[in-house]
């Protein structure tokens, strides 16, 4: 089976996923808890595997313990420099793309993997993998920067595209528009007048502005009322002050889909 898709820069980073995966245990859990075979695929994991060891780690401690994570990696030079960090059967690198190398996975978590693809592809990606999963089974794909501050992904099942979660460090968080940066590929070049996800982050911005009398209280008092408001104002966030308080909002797919 040839692998689908392209190599391309393997940039990656300790911890770099840590709000994906947190939010993959709370959100997905349930998923993989009532899966028959608890089986993750970890799609373009990179020049080293260390998100994939942290992503078997966190779903092992917060999901459940038989969960098998497999990296799949198009370039074969980095799954060769993978092996060394297996720990079969738990965590295991083989060579794969889009077609996710024959498996049938409860959850595939890619991430950085579609940014270097043209927009027109991501389609196709997101179809190819889907297509691919159990019965129920998810994908989260999005983007973040090198050090997982800022991130953006969208959780998609054989219907397509369900949410989409923009998240931020918020001791680090300038303001909202700096999350137009790290959108998932299928946004990021949205972010222009008249496209709704450029609606979204603007309220948000606006919204972060006129919450600047909370700023005294701390970033995250000033992220809630931030995401308060902008629920007053009419958007759909589908999460609560739960996810909020980690710098989080996820609001439903057709609330920002290109048009
Ligand atoms: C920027 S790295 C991301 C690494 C890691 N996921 C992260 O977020 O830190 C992207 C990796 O995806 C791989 N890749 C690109 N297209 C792929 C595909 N269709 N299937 C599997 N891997 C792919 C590239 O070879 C590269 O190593």
């Amino acid at each position: 089976m040839k692998p689908q898709g392209v190599v391309t820069r393997g940039t990656t980073n300790l911890n770099r996923l840590r709000r994906v995966d947190n939010w993959i245990v709370e959100t997905c859990g349930d998923r993989l808890r009532s899966a028959a075979d608890p089986l993750v695929v970890d799609l373009g994991y990179g020049a080293t595997p260390v998100t994939a060891v942290e992503l078997r780690a966190r779903l092992a401690a917060g999901v459940r313990a038989d969960v098998r994570v497999v990296g799949l990696e198009i370039d074969p030079v980095r799954v060769a420099a993978a092996q060394s960090a297996a720990d079969p059967p738990r965590l295991t690198f083989a060579r794969g793309g889009f077609e996710l190398a024959g498996l049938r996975p409860a959850l595939v978590r890619a991430c950085n993997v579609l940014r270097q693809y043209d927009e027109g592809e991501v389609a196709g990606a997101w179809r190819a993998v889907t297509e691919r999963l159990a019965p129920g089974g998810l994908l989260v794909e999005g983007t973040c920067d090198e050090l997982g501050r800022l991130g953006g992904w969208l959780l998609i099942d054989a219907d397509g595209p369900r949410t989409l979660t923009l998240a931020a460090k918020l001791t680090a968080l300038t303001g909202p528009a700096e999350l137009a940066e790290r959108l998932p590929k299928a946004l990021i070049h949205r972010n222009v007048p008249g496209e709704p996800v450029h609606d979204l982050i603007r309220a948000l911005d606006d919204a972060w502005r006129a919450a600047a009398p909370y700023a005294p209280f701390g970033p995250r008092q000033r992220w809630l009322r931030t995401v308060a408001a902008v629920r007053e104002a009419g958007w759909p966030i589908v999460d609560g002050p739960r996810r909020w308080r980690h710098g989080e909002l996820t609001v439903p797919w057709p609330t920002v889909a290109p048009r």
